[in-house]
């Protein structure tokens, strides 16, 4: 077995020389690059298949370098990354100059955060500098969360894949557009909606469009999405669902809601009984979803758990990957 020290040390060599390195979050795993390296930020946008207009985190290894990566640090950005860095927030931001057109997609914001894992924590203190990484998934499919996921998606277009184990939250960050007074979520995802609206003391809305309303940009309805097509429905419908799918002739997957899973019979050609717990769900979320990939499935039933905590982003995937497939 290697010794964990050296591959973060190999790591970081790979990103200074310009190179790619799967890193594991305590989100998803992420697909990074030196953020001030314009050809190496390139290269993620064309390993993951990601049009240039999309734009990338960029990751710290700590709150106290914010200052260096945007133009300014706002009251309200100062408290939120102080409470909840290291986590699953990221803060949008107006842009450093560090920081070069090709991680922002050519916007004069950028989005940062500090991931609470200890390998993506020791990577960043080695290698010093911020890391531009989206989730090390090919565009608009389901994002890994293991490194086997990102090693059977991207494989050999990857130059170093540092393994840190499952994570632990399993569903993206929570990105908030953090450049006003009261902040806004552009996307749903580990921090929750009750837990920032208790720090900024009042109502935090969610929308999909940034401010100024350019619209959130890699918020795109297909996204998240298994191979198999996701149709929603009511929960005590999803039985009956999967039934009459599997009679037309659909190789069919159930996500069964807790409360249905009781005492009831499903035909289907694969079962996931979803955990009552809203953070086991969103742990296994993308896991269920490449399972029903794996399975061969052609349809995956399933239905939405409340909005209410983690279920606002889980709720928020759902829909993505029910959401309209554009091509491929
Ligand atoms: O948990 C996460 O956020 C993971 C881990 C690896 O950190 N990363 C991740 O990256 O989900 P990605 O690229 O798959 O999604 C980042 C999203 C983009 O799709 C975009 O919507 C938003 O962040 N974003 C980035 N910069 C932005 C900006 N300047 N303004 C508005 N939205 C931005
Ligand atoms: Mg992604």
């Amino acid at each position: 077995m290697r010794e964990p020290g050296k591959d973060i040390e190999a790591a970081a060599g790979v990103l200074r020389s310009g190179g790619l390195v799967a890193l594991p979050t305590e989100t998803v795993y992420g697909l990074g690059a030196n953020a001030e390296d314009a050809t190496a930020v390139r290269r993620v946008f064309q390993v993951k298949g990601r049009p240039p207009s999309h734009p990338l985190i960029v990751h710290l290894a700590s709150a106290g370098q914010l200052g260096e990566w945007v133009e300014e640090v706002p009251d309200t950005a100062r408290v939120l990354a102080d409470r909840f860095w290291p986590g699953p927030l990221t803060l949008v931001l107006p842009r450093g100059r560090r920081v070069p057109l090709e991680a922002t997609g050519g916007l004069e914001t950028v989005a940062v955060r500090v991931p609470d894992h200890p390998v993506a924590l020791a990577l960043l203190a080695a290698f010093g500098g911020g890391v531009a990484a989206p989730s090390a998934n090919r565009f608009g499919s389901v994002s890994p969360t293991t490194a086997d996921h990102v090693r059977a998606e991207l494989g050999d277009a990857v130059d170093f894949i540092l393994d840190g184990g499952p994570c632990q939250v399993g569903v993206e960050s929570t990105i908030v557009d953090a450049r006003g007074g009261v902040p806004s979520i552009l996307r749903p995802g580990g921090v929750t909606r009750e837990a920032l609206e208790d720090v900024v003391g009042s109502k935090v809305a969610v929308t999909a469009e940034a401010a100024g309303g350019v619209r959130a940009p890699g918020q795109h309805p297909s996204h998240y999405a298994p191979r198999a097509r996701v149709v929603l429905v009511e929960p005590e419908q999803v039985a009956a669902q999967a039934h009459v799918a599997q009679e037309q002739g659909h190789r069919v997957g159930v996500l069964l809601p807790p409360l249905v899973a009781a005492g009831v019979v499903v035909k289907a050609d694969a079962v996931v009984e979803v955990p009552a717990s809203m953070g086991a769900f969103a742990r296994g979320l993308y896991e269920y979803l490449r399972e029903f990939d794996r399975q061969g499935c052609d349809l995956v039933v399933a239905s939405l758990p409340a909005r209410d905590g983690l279920g606002l982003a889980i709720v928020d995937r759902l829909r993505r990957a029910a959401g309209p497939r554009t091509a491929g």
